[in-house]
């Protein structure tokens, strides 16, 4: 069974993680969870259901040199929910977190990477998003956004009830098959 890691970035969708969660197991993935350290606070209430949901430790930090791995190693990775934030600093190579490192690193190891974003259109303005998106496209990352994905919300909106996981996980697949 393939192992597909989703990490949760902190915007709204990621309250409903599990949707994905459930989606992904339904589709044959071993699916494992890693949150930031943001939405990992805001799911603090949900991780006992998460970590039942997945059969894994839900992992936020890095763990300590000589510690064991407790995921099973990846064969693709869906950063979904992706704030602006994670955008940012996935193109620009930042990795002073475990989420940020699985993902830096994955370019690198050459892992179907794929990233579904929920922002608002202010934030989609900032020159540092349209760059970050083309850098990590042209890394081989697919960024669904747009007429791809999700489109920006206006500001005060998006509750993210209506975000496309299936679209996610419907581009994985073929990238994933033809490793
Ligand atoms: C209620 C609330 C909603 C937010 N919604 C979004 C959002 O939809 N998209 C986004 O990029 N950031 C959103 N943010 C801001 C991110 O949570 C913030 O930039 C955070 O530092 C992201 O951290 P992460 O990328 O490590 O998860 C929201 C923040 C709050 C408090």
């Amino acid at each position: 069974m393939p192992t597909l890691y989703v990490i949760g970035c902190a915007a709204p969708p990621v309250l409903n993680i599990q949707t994905l969660i459930t989606r992904a197991i339904d589709r044959g993935w071993d699916t494992c969870l890693i949150l930031t350290s943001t939405a990992d606070r805001w799911l603090a209430d949900s991780k006992r259901a998460l970590i039942e949901l997945t059969g894994h430790p839900v992992r936020t930090d890095y763990k300590l040199p000589g510690q064991p791995d407790l995921l099973p190693p990846a064969d693709a990775m869906l950063v979904a929910p992706t704030t602006s934030n994670t955008i940012n600093k996935w193109a620009a190579g930042i990795s002073d977190t475990l989420p940020l490192g699985l993902i830096t690193e994955g370019i690198g190891k050459g892992f179907p990477l794929v990233a579904l974003p929920f922002l608002n259109e202010a934030q989609a303005k900032h020159p540092a998003f349209s760059r970050s998106v083309e850098t990590l496209r042209g890394a081989g990352v697919q960024v669904l956004l747009d007429g791809e994905g999700y489109t920006p919300h206006g500001l005060g909106g998006g509750s993210g009830a209506d975000f496309p996981w299936d679209l996610a996980l419907d581009r994985l697949e073929p990238a994933t098959k033809s490793r």
